[in-house]
């Protein structure tokens, strides 16, 4: 019955409030951005900044980004050279084992845990670059 299914939704959607926890399963293109901002900070941040190149380029907009193309970041050829747009996937991918998805490249950091890797690409996905101003409301 509808009726009875919505409220089971409901109860649901209640019960992951009150948790506070995302119960994301672990397929790899669900992830909780909140979790995989957390991973990010502890994992990521050490090569990465949102808003600045470092060890690494700087992550906001990555995805749907050209890969090797952040200005003044000193990418590796095999990066530089590759030419392909960064999916949730590909992330996915990059992530479980940069050097299978771009060989030569300088990263040489992997995560192993799928449910880490769904989080951290949701997270990633949150770093939108604004493309010009908000229009006033
Ligand atoms: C030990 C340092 C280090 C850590 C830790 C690290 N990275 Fe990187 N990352 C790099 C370097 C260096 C590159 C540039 C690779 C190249 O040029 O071949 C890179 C490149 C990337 C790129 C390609 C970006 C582009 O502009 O094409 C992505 C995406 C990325 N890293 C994501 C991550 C995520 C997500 C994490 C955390 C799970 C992470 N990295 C952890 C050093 C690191």
């Amino acid at each position: 019955m509808a009726g009875g299914r919505q409220r089971l939704a409901g109860a649901l959607a209640a019960l992951l409030l009150v948790g506070g926890a995302s119960v994301a399963s672990a397929q790899d293109d669900v992830g909780s951005a909140a979790r995989g901002k957390t991973l990010w900070e502890a994992r990521c941040s050490v090569c990465h900044a949102v808003d600045s190149n470092s060890v690494g380029p700087m992550h906001r907009g990555v995805v749907g980004r050209m890969s090797g193309s952040v200005p003044g970041y000193d990418y590796s050829p095999a990066l530089a050279h590759s030419h392909f747009i960064w999916t949730k996937a590909k992330l996915l991918k990059w992530l479980t084992n940069p050097e299978a998805l771009v060989p030569g490249q300088k990263m040489n950091y992997e995560v192993d845990n799928p449910q880490d890797r769904a989080d951290i690409v949701a997270y990633l996905a949150t770093l939108t670059v604004p493309k010009e101003p908000a229009p006033a409301k």
